[in-house]
Formats: C-alpha cells, structure tokens, sequence
C-alpha cells in the first residue's frame, strides 16, 4: 500500500468514527419518519458533502413530487449476506429497523419494512440472527441527507463466485435481474434504481490461479452485461465494490491476494471503491490440523461499520451520480 493510500484509508476510519459517534448520539425514535422534514439530523448537519447529495436529491426528485424510494441491489457472496450468528455480538443499533424508511424486498416479492437479516429466505437463507452491512448503509443515507427512503434488493449468496455462479444468464444473475425488475415495478413509479453494493471474491481466490487472475475481465464483461439487462431502469447503474481483505485469509481462498490485486486495478466509469481492510472479522475455524483460524466473515459490528462507510461514500459523491 502506498502512502496515499494509507493516508486515505486514515482518513476514512476517522470519518467513519466521527459519523458512527455522530449515529450513536442521533438514535433515531421509530417515530422519527414522520418528523423527518423539520428535525435535521446533526449528522447532516455536519457534513457538507451529505447537503450538497441532498440538493442533487431534490433537484432529481422535483419540489412538488412525493418522497422516492432509493433503491439499491445488494448482491454478492456471504459477507453481502452477513454471516456473523457466531461472533457472539448482540445486535447493533445501526442494525435497527426503520419502520416506514428502510424497505427490504422480501424473498416472496413484496415490499416489506426491512429487518436483519434482510436475506432471510433469499436462496433459502435461514438465519435471522446475524446483519449484513445493508441496514446500516440504508441508515446512514438517510441520517446524511443523501436518501428519503431507502429499499433493499437482497440477491446475495454465500460461496459464489463470480468466475461460474455469477455467469450473466445464470441463476444467480437472472434472479438478481428479475427480482430488481419486480421491485421497481412494484414500486410503481415510487422508486428509483440508485446502484448495486458488490461484496464478493472470496471465491474466485478459492479456485485456481487463473481463475483469480480473470477476476478483473470477468468483472469488466459481468458489469456490462448487468447494466445492460437493467438499462430500462438506469443508464449506467452504479457500483459500489467492496475490495477483498486478505489478512489471514489465505488459507480458506489461497489467490484472494490476487483478488484484491484486480479489484484495486478495475478502472471502469461508475464503479466506486471500498477498502474492506480494517473492518471487524471473527476468527472461524476452518478445519485446518493445526485448528489455525481464519478471518472469513465480518462480525455484526464490522457489517455496520462497513455499512456506515459505504452509505458516506455514497452521500459524498452525490449518490455515485456517472456523469460519463
Ligand atoms: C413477504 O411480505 C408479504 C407482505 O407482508 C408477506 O405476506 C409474506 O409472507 C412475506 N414473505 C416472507 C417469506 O416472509
Ligand atoms: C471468466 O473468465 C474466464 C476466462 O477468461 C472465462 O472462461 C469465463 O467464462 C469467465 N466467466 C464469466 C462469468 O465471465
């Protein structure tokens, strides 16, 4: 990592911990919705980038038309997902529901207020005990001034990679295209597609080398492929990509170094980046002799601070409006 890099990554924790002091301090009463429009939030307050994402917000919305729902695709692998029951952490605030501002597009089709685990019954999803980053990304729009309303298109899968599972045409990616067709239609004209968060690659450095080498062609071909299936919905969908940590996890995904390497590389218009280096993981016995642990899966905490960072990204770049 170079200097810059650092640098950048230093000032990206501590905004983090001066918006997640800011959440904590700003705990929202359920019945906050309905006085949204004259209780600014301090954490708004705070931030010029969050004001400047909600004139951009305004101006998109027009002054006389109802609140959007903003919504967002969540796809990927079991970090998407959220996949921390064991870590022994009760759940987070920032976790909370939001009755009436956070939706969740449920694994039967309708839209429902979003509770964790928003994947619940998606590919058969069991756990309710566990939280992915979603419903604090979904928080921190809102609290920032970035998004009215937010709803989530959970489409996540643990274990898949993007080299075969997430193939355009294939389950993974179908049902990811038709249930965000069948949320926006839902929505009647109340939403609009906002971009996808991606958090995914353990995968494709569990295979072989090449495979984790074609990560960054895969991706290239897989985005074009999706913006194209969902251009009716948006010109140039934005995404969010979680850039793999490797630090101890090289033996549960032995080229995920590599992973990362493609990642960090991909340059492509309206793909915006996140480091997941430096969020919490639980150590997790992956059967190795020696009974060594590896970090595979963020805890609860880590899910929503990584959540509160994605959401300040996204409210400081204007809601990764793509110019090009
Ligand atoms: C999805 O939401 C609808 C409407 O609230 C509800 O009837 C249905 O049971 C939900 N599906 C699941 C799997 O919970
Ligand atoms: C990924 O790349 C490899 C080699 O270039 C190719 O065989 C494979 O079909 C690609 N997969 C996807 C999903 O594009």
């Amino acid at each position: 990592m170079t200097d810059r890099a650092r640098m950048r990554l230093l000032v990206a924790a501590v905004s983090i911990g001066l918006l997640q002091l800011l959440l904590q301090l700003h705990r929202p009463q359920h019945s906050l919705h309905q006085h949204h429009d004259d209780s600014p939030s301090p954490a708004a307050g705070a931030a010029a980038a969050a004001a400047a994402a909600a004139d951009a917000y305004a101006a998109a919305a027009g002054p006389s038309s109802a609140p959007l729902v903003d919504v967002w695709i969540l796809a990927g692998q079991s970090n998407m997902v959220g996949w921390n029951k064991a870590d022994g952490q009760p759940m987070p605030q920032l976790c909370a529901p939001w009755p009436g501002e956070i939706l969740a597009f449920n694994s039967t089709g309708e839209w429902v207020d979003a509770v964790p685990n928003v994947h619940t019954g998606i590919y058969d999803y069991p756990d309710q005990d566990s939280c992915g980053p979603d419903m604090a990304f979904a928080r921190t729009l809102i609290q920032m001034g970035a998004a009215r309303k937010v709803g989530l298109v959970p489409t996540a899968m643990g274990g898949t990679n993007l080299f075969q599972h997430w193939a355009p045409g294939g389950q993974l990616w179908s049902n990811m295209v038709g249930r965000t067709q069948a949320g926006m239609h839902q929505m009647a004209g109340r939403g609009r597609l906002r971009g996808m968060l991606w958090i995914q690659g353990e995968a494709d450095g569990a295979g072989s080398m090449q495979q984790a080498f074609d990560y960054g062609s895969n991706f290239t071909a897989w985005l074009a492929a999706t913006r194209s299936a969902l251009s009716a919905l948006h010109p140039q969908l934005p995404v969010l990509m979680v850039i793999m940590a490797t630090r101890q996890r090289s033996i549960a995904f032995p080229h995920i170094d590599i992973v990362a390497a493609q990642q960090r590389a991909l340059q492509l218009p309206g793909l915006f980046k996140l480091e997941m280096t430096g969020f919490e993981f639980y150590p997790m016995d992956v059967g190795l002799p020696g009974g060594e642990a590896e970090l595979v899966h963020l805890t609860k905490a880590g899910c929503a601070a990584l959540g509160v960072a994605m959401g300040y990204l996204v409210a400081s770049k204007d809601g990764l409006q793509c110019s090009s």
